[in-house]
């Protein structure tokens, strides 16, 4: 059975109900966070809640719980889930009321806490590489905000699901912004490329562990803005998030990134990542 946590209450899923004048089902009105958790450690939960009080201020709703509070809440539905490796899906709606655009007088916010089995990637995306093609990035100017209205985004991943692709890379006015669900890396002559955080991206929190640990390696790594064709001519190409860790793009519409094997930086960082990731483990606390 998987306990989820509404509104004050801990209870089974199947028994888990919102209004359907809840106005994250009316109009999509609400933030959420992916948190990883690691043989039940959380992972950077405090950079996650960071990112959730931003979203929050973004979208004009008071934070329901200060940040000891959710990890007191987050810390039971961790351990009371089944599985020892995680994804925690938290979502704060704007709660109900009647359907109008603007704000209700009062807001009763809706609190979800759920929590999702975590497998790592398979071990032949891993040594293989994925592939992925390229979009025009069609979203909002606030990608910058964790909201639930992810309609934008779901339409551009179904692109590359019905292209028998692991993701869709976006490009706004010729630069590389993101993935439609992952931040993307580029390697060019032997240098790490990250797009620079702004409103039009996401802020990863593995894009930060990624030049933490980039950093520590002294891997060469610069943030700068990334071209399209810079992207097309890079010789590695990365996905990252909470849920895929550090992945390599093998393929980009159809054509070889590099050799078309996962590239020496990608194979140094993702054996960095899981030395990071068994560390936390071992030290049995969020880092
Ligand atoms: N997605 N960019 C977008 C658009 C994302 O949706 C995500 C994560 C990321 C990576 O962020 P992080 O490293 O903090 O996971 C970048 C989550 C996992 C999701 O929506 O399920």
């Amino acid at each position: 059975m998987t306990t989820v946590y509404l509104n004050g209450q801990f209870l089974a899923l199947e028994e888990a109900r919102i209004p359907v004048m809840d106005r994250g089902f009316l109009f999509g009105d609400g933030v959420y966070e992916v948190i990883p958790v690691y043989d039940r450690q959380l992972f950077r939960l405090h950079a996650h809640l960071a990112r959730l009080q931003d979203s929050l201020d973004g979208i004009r709703l008071e934070n329901p719980h200060p940040p000891a509070e959710w990890e007191t809440l987050i810390l039971r539905i961790v351990e009371s889930a089944e599985w020892p490796d995680q994804g925690i899906y938290l979502q704060v709606t704007r709660g109900s009321g009647p359907r109008d655009h603007a704000f209700p007088k009062i807001v009763q916010p809706t609190v979800f806490i759920l929590p999702m089995q975590l497998s790592p990637p398979a071990a032949e995306a891993v040594e293989q590489g994925v592939s992925a093609i390229t979009s025009r990035d069609n979203r909002w100017l606030r990608c910058d905000l964790k909201v639930t209205s992810l309609l934008p985004n779901v339409l551009l991943r179904q692109l590359s699901v019905d292209a028998n692709c692991a993701e869709t890379i976006l490009i706004r006015d010729g630069q590389l912004i993101e993935g439609s669900a992952s931040s993307v890396f580029i390697v060019q002559d032997g240098m790490l490329l990250a797009p620079p955080k702004s409103n039009l991206m996401l802020p990863g929190i593995t894009y930060d562990v990624v030049l933490e640990l980039a950093a520590a390696a002294a891997m060469p790594h610069q943030v700068r803005p990334i071209s399209e064709t810079e992207l097309r001519q890079a010789s590695e190409i990365w996905l990252t998030s909470s849920t895929k860790e550090v992945m390599a793009v093998t393929e980009l519409d159809g054509q070889s990134v590099g050799t078309g094997q996962p590239g020496p930086l990608f194979r140094q960082m993702h054996a960095d990542y899981q030395a990071f990731k068994h560390r936390i483990m071992r030290r049995k606390s969020a880092a």
